[in-house]
């Protein structure tokens, strides 16, 4: 008979190393793995496929509850158990709202723990079966929708509207989302989402070959669900990721996300022109000043040289009525229609950004939020398109312009 296949989760290293113990002594059951908060747990349980997780409930990064969450969705196979002190049976009735199994309070025998995992795995033997019969996929899942959001002056709220349309998305629909910090030297979304970047896009580049399974281990998963490739954590490790990498890394995550949405840095160089290359979508961020408007001018035209004008769309952030500029004037500026406008909300923004919770979650009733939620609803009703082959002749003659290519 197969064994019982586990994942321990649980903040505590020492905790994780009695279960261990405990379970090594039946032959029945085999500990397949550990984690150490709720994010490592997801990656865990994507990659080992384990029968069953046991779930502590307070863990720093992401909570035991949304970690279950998650998994009821992402992992249907994996049954969970959650191990909580008495003092959490509130919080335990919420794991077990969010798909827990059963829970177990700690401290507990190894006889409790052993026969709730009997329990457990005996009764979810039907699901496990008929989640393992061979059918129609359960989900046919087209590539992902790649959207870039690119400026070339600094400051006018690429991350910002990048972090917040990625977290509704995901919130909304339970699509796979994922956002990648392609700002590699000094981007900041593992910050505006308090993430602790341990793993981070500068890890893949020992790699030639970058393969999913490489690039998924290097991901932090937000409480959101929204899967994140951090920019590295010092500016001289970005040195190490080439264009080709990010190349690489845009085709292999597109079958396995809906929605991939990059963040650049403010310029066009190797690294951005690479996924804008890619991208389905290219949003170029504005604000309401003079420079902003001459650079969004200039950036349209090269993308009108490399042939990516029916990619972009305008999106002007900061949006003030009472502005002196007017959006008319900047429409006959940029000679563009603005796709969307995000308004200015200076103190909701910054303290959002301070407590490291996107604006649509902490201020949800904010004019921005609204405005947000609109954009994302236009994302979600229009079907993925392909996109256009690039012009490699062209590319090559703009890479010569910006004095890249190697
Ligand atoms: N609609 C808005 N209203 C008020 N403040 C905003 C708005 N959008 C962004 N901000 C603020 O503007 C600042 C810059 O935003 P953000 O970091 O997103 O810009 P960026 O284009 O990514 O910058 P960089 O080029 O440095 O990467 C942040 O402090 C953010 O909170
Ligand atoms: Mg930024």
């Amino acid at each position: 008979m197969s064994k019982i296949r586990i994942l321990i989760v649980d903040d505590i290293k020492n905790t994780r190393e009695s279960i261990r113990r405990i379970l090594n002594f039946n032959t029945e059951i085999e500990v397949v793995g550990e984690a150490n908060g709720g994010s490592e747990a997801i990656r865990q349980t994507e990659r080992l496929n384990p029968d069953l997780v046991l779930m502590d409930i307070s863990m720093p990064d992401m909570d035991g509850i949304r970690a279950t969450e998650l998994l009821s969705y992402r992992a249907p196979k994996t049954s969970v158990i959650i191990m909580s002190f008495q003092s959490e049976t509130e919080y335990m009735k919420k794991a077990m709202i969010a798909g827990a199994k059963e829970y177990i309070v700690k401290p507990f025998t190894g006889n409790d723990i052993i026969n709730t995992i009997l329990k457990v795995y005996k009764k979810d033997t039907r699901k496990r079966e008929i989640l393992n019969i061979p059918s129609e996929p359960l989900e046919d899942r087209s590539p992902a929708r790649i959207i870039s959001l690119f400026s070339t002056k600094g400051g006018v709220g690429k991350t910002t509207v990048a972090v917040n349309v990625a977290v509704e998305l995901a919130n909304r629909q339970l699509a796979k989302v994922l956002l990648i910090d392609l700002n590699l030297q000094f981007g900041d979304i593992a910050s505006f989402l308090n993430l602790v970047p341990k793993k981070t896009i500068a890890d893949l580049a020992q790699v030639t070959t970058v393969k999913y399974e490489e690039i998924r281990f290097n991901m932090l998963t937000h409480t959101s669900g929204v899967e994140v490739l951090a920019a590295s954590t010092r500016p001289e490790y970005a040195e190490l990721i080439t264009a080709e990498h990010i190349g690489q890394i845009l085709n292999e995550v597109k079958p396995n996300f809906d929605y991939v949405i990059c963040d650049n840095v403010s310029r066009f160089d190797e690294i951005s022109l690479s996924g804008l290359e890619v991208a389905d979508e290219i949003w170029l961020v504005l604000g309401m000043d003079i420079p902003s408007i001459k650079n969004t001018k200039l950036s349209l035209d090269i993308l009108q040289n490399l042939n990516y004008s029916h990619k972009v769309k305008i999106i002007l952030n900061r949006f003030d009525k009472k502005s002196t500029i007017t959006l008319k004037d900047i429409e006959d500026s940029i000679n563009l229609k603005v796709d969307y406008t995000i308004s200015n909300e200076e103190q909701p923004f910054i303290t959002a950004l301070n407590k490291g919770i996107p604006l649509i979650e902490a201020y949800p009733n904010a004019n921005a939020s609204e405005e947000i939620r609109k954009i994302v609803e236009k994302i979600i009703e229009k079907p993925k398109e392909h996109v256009a082959k690039k012009d490699p002749a062209k590319m090559k003659s703009f890479q010569k312009i910006f004095g890249l290519g190697r």
